[in-house]
């Protein structure tokens, strides 16, 4: 897949094969997910679901590329899009050049996604006119998490609606390939995805959207306290600690290791 096959997958909300996008940090995450995906995100939320951080906000750009090449590595058919981390990008579009092309040398990425509305227009012309294509990212956008006072949903207020439809607009007529619409309420979230050319990307959005994302890790069950918008399928929690609990037990009864995984010198 390609970033220019990605960009005609517009759908009209009802019919028409939404695309498949889940976040990855690692090498072997990637491969599992890769032959379901259309697109892998490798997603600043790394810095709550890998690292434990408070927020994405102190994710580096060090971070991105590490895991940003671990991901693309392990994926063969998916596009894989690497998130701009916090202050590497907002400052000119010179800096989010720089910026953008250290991510895509260091990763082997296709693509990068940036978060913001409007004000971001012109950055994203500027690395789309010069090799970098980038996907947007709009409505509840986790970096500006200290303006916005929390995580709670947008698009309430007409004047929210309003911003979120002229931002999506901008960042669409500035070339970005999909936009990911994250935490909106839903008539904005369609009204949104009729009003732009290229395709939108849901997480706590719409069905009508032209794909969904979720982060692998919520969906999996690997966190207690998951937003509104998180669909549990089965958990993994469960699975690691009940295994882990065997093989604490195995060890303290000398049951583990075995003959099977023992050497002996007439093997
Ligand atoms: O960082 C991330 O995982 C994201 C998705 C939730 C869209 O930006
Ligand atoms: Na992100």
């Amino acid at each position: 897949l390609t970033v220019p096959k990605i960009r005609t997958r517009k759908t009209d909300g009802k019919t028409g094969e939404p695309l498949v996008m889940l976040t990855a940090y690692t090498a072997r995450q990637a491969q599992i997910l890769d032959r379901h995906c259309d697109l892998l995100l490798v997603g600043d939320s790394l810095g709550q679901v890998i690292y434990g951080l408070p927020s994405t906000v102190p994710v580096t750009l060090e971070m991105m590329a590490a895991h940003g090449a671990a991901v693309v590595r392990g994926s063969y058919h998916a596009v894989v899009v690497v998130d701009m981390p916090f202050g590497s990008y907002e400052a000119s579009k010179e800096q989010a050049f720089e910026s953008a092309s250290y991510l895509v040398k260091q990763t082997g990425a296709a693509a990068v996604k940036l978060e913001g509305g409007a004000p971001m227009a012109e950055t994203i012309a500027f690395l789309n006119q010069r090799g970098i294509p980038v996907m947007g990212h709009v409505g509840l956008t986790p970096q500006a998490v200290n303006v916005l006072g929390g995580y709670a949903a947008r698009g309430r207020t007409d004047a929210e609606a309003e911003t979120i439809v002229g931002d999506a607009k901008a960042l669409d007529d500035a070339g970005a390939f999909a936009i990911v619409i994250e935490g909106v309420v839903e008539p904005i979230a369609i009204e949104v995805t009729r009003s732009v050319s290229c395709p939108t990307i849901g997480i706590g959005a719409s069905s009508q959207c032209d794909g969904q994302v979720l982060v692998t890790e919520d969906m999996l069950g690997m966190f207690e306290r998951v937003p509104k918008f998180v669909k549990k399928f089965e958990s993994i929690s469960e699975v690691i600690e009940r295994n882990v609990a065997q093989y604490a037990q195995e060890v303290r009864d000398r049951s583990f290791p075995g003959p099977e995984q023992t050497y002996q010198p007439k093997d």
